[in-house]
């Protein structure tokens, strides 16, 4: 390859890591997605929004469309791996992607009452915050080394990749898994020109965390969490953990004997009021958002 060709790409590379044309984002529809979907929305730029609520991706779609961006809302369930893989294989088909966002999730705590979670509750952590995103992460990352072009994907993980927590095992688990997953996957992909983030936030204050009952130190608003995690991706970081008092904690966490973590996490407590209750969240169940087959608006 040529020097003039080769510095192009470069230049090519920095530039759309920080102006990204075509981003796809999943969990759009609330919280930290939708602040990230607003956040980037401008013209010039095509959004690719995912969630499984049609009339809350409705609504984000509108407010960037307001602000000038092309929005194509895609209404999927993660849950469903393989169709999930499909929806992402043919959007990237036709859009492809700069910038991919694996942001959705769902957070979830054992019953009162009950020493562990469900088994099933277990699984279902593991498909949606592990199993799809990590798919998802390996099918976007071919389709950008076919394409020879570069990009970027993040991935949403938490502050619970760092700690055990008694009460959410599976929570813990599958962002810890997508933790060794992601860097995993940047190592791996380096010489391609494409990099690979994982952000873990604290608390922020979204319909997720508003189930939590418990004291929520450093809750951030969703939209100084996009804002944070659109600095991380264009920087390239590998791993970060927002805001700074949780990446402290995290680091001060490092010296602590496994032992004497897991003995103070078991005197710690939070429950979460269940999916659906006043003020909450719906749990939208595989029959209500069509699992069988993406739905894709485009406009
Ligand atoms: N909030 C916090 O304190 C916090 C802290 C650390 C990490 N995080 C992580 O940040 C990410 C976003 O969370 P959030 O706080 O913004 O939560 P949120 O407001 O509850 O939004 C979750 C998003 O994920 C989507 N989603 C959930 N299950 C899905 C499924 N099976 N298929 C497709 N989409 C699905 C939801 O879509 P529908 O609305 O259509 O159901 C929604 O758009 C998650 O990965 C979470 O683990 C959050």
């Amino acid at each position: 390859m040529a020097g003039a060709e080769v510095r192009n790409r470069w230049w090519y590379f920095g530039s759309f890591m920080t102006s990204p044309r075509t981003i796809l984002i999943t969990g759009a529809s609330s919280g930290i997605g939708a602040a990230l979907a607003t956040a980037y929305a401008r013209e010039q730029v095509t959004l690719v929004l995912m969630g499984r609520n049609e009339d809350r991706l409705s609504h984000v779609s509108s407010v960037c469309r307001d602000k000038g961006a092309c929005v194509v809302k895609a209404v999927h369930d993660i849950a469903d791996t393989d169709g999930f893989l499909d929806a992402l294989s043919e959007l990237d088909r036709h859009w492809c992607f700069d910038l991919v966002i694996f942001n959705a999730g769902v957070g979830d705590t054992r019953a009162p009452l009950q020493q562990t979670e469900a088994p099933q509750q277990v699984v279902r952590l593991l498909d949606i915050n592990l199993r799809g995103p990590a798919a998802g992460a390996s099918l976007i990352a071919e389709r950008m080394i076919a394409r020879g072009e570069g990009g970027a994907i993040a991935m949403i993980s938490s502050v619970a990749a760092f700690v055990p927590l008694p009460m959410a095992a599976g929570y813990a688990a599958s962002k810890a898994g997508l933790n060794a997953f992601a860097l995993s996957l940047n190592a791996a992909l380096r010489e391609h020109g494409i990099a690979v983030s994982v952000i873990c936030p604290g608390y922020v204050d979204t319909p997720m965390s508003a189930r939590l009952n418990t004291f929520k130190p450093f809750q951030i608003k969703p939209e100084a969490a996009a804002s944070a995690i659109m600095a991380c991706i264009a920087s390239k970081r590998a791993l970060a953990i927002i805001p700074f008092q949780y990446a402290a904690a995290c680091f001060i966490l490092k010296f602590v004997p496994a032992g004497l973590a897991v003995w103070l996490s078991s005197k710690f407590s939070l429950d979460a009021s269940p999916y659906g209750a006043a003020g909450q969240p719906e749990r939208v169940t595989a029959g209500t958002a069509d699992s069988s087959s993406a739905q894709v608006d485009i406009r």
